[in-house]
């Protein structure tokens, strides 16, 4: 295995570029590899099985690019698929669900912890126990949001639309006094500015995708599989089902780099 090689992030859609944000800034030596199933998002609606099978296409694409480590930067995709993809590839395979339980329970002072996320994320039920193995007397209050993940793969993410949809969509959190929000969508950080208006300057918002390179760095490290020694910025090659048009426009407003030039790939039959 060379340092050099690149480090994968698979995302049903656009979202998965929150993670490559914060990748960008704490590991800027690396070499990336991102896929977006923008064809087929979302996800977060889909039965278990075809997000596992979807998911799977997406890795096996990667791994003809030789990735070093594979990032599942969707936590609707971590849900169901981390254990078994885990198991069955010889390189690190890392979720977005573990890291962002830490930070919450890190975070939280009252034990009173929110979790947002998409239709699978919440029926699977993965943070709740990823929480309630750690701290049992804790309170949590799980509220899917279907409605965000359109928003942010329309480019609407800043629109009044938007600001609607967001205030709605939360009611049902505002009066549980919680302290702490998990943004367990790696969409979601696209929305942060509106979600943290609605629900208040002191709830802490957690974003799960960028708390995961916490722990990509870490164990780039432990394996010895960090790029140490480019003298040059890491490159970023973006891949995507859908229209590169969007997603360019996407990545290259979201991303500090604006020079995003996805390519357009076929998955499946
Ligand atoms: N970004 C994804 C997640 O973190 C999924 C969005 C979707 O496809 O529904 O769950």
């Amino acid at each position: 295995m060379k340092n050099t090689q690149p480090i994968g992030f698979i995302d049903s859609g656009v979202g998965g570029l929150t993670v490559i944000k914060e990748a960008l800034k704490q590991l800027p030596n690396e070499n990336m590899i991102y896929l977006g199933d923008t064809a087929r998002c979302p996800y977060g609606p889909r039965p278990a099985k075809q997000v596992i099978d979807y998911t799977w296409e997406m890795t096996r694409f990667l791994l003809t690019k030789d990735i070093k480590m594979l990032v599942i930067a969707c936590n609707t995709a971590t849900a169901v698929a981390l254990d078994e993809i885990r198991q069955q590839l010889s390189i690190p395979v890392v979720g977005v669900i573990l890291p962002g339980t830490r930070a919450a329970v890190k975070a939280s002072k009252n034990q009173r912890i929110g979790i947002i996320g998409t239709v699978g994320t919440i029926n699977s039920g993965s943070y709740e126990k990823a929480i309630y193995s750690r701290v049992r007397q804790a309170d949590i209050y799980s509220l899917a949001c279907p409605k965000f993940v359109p928003l942010v793969e329309s480019n609407q993410a800043q629109s009044p639309i938007a600001k609607k949809v967001v205030a709605e969509t939360l009611k049902p959190l505002q009066n549980k006094k919680i302290d702490t929000l998990v943004l367990g969508c790696t969409h979601y950080p696209l929305l942060r500015p509106i979600i943290q208006n609605v629900m208040g300057k002191d709830v802490e918002l957690i974003d799960s995708g960028a708390e995961t390179i916490s722990e990509v760095s870490m164990l780039l490290d432990y394996f010895q599989l960090a790029n140490l020694e480019a003298t040059n910025p890491g490159t970023l090659a973006c891949y995507t089902t859908g229209s590169t048009k969007m997603f360019n426009e996407i990545a290259n407003d979201w991303l500090p780099t604006q020079t995003v030039q996805s390519i357009q790939i076929q998955l499946g039959e």
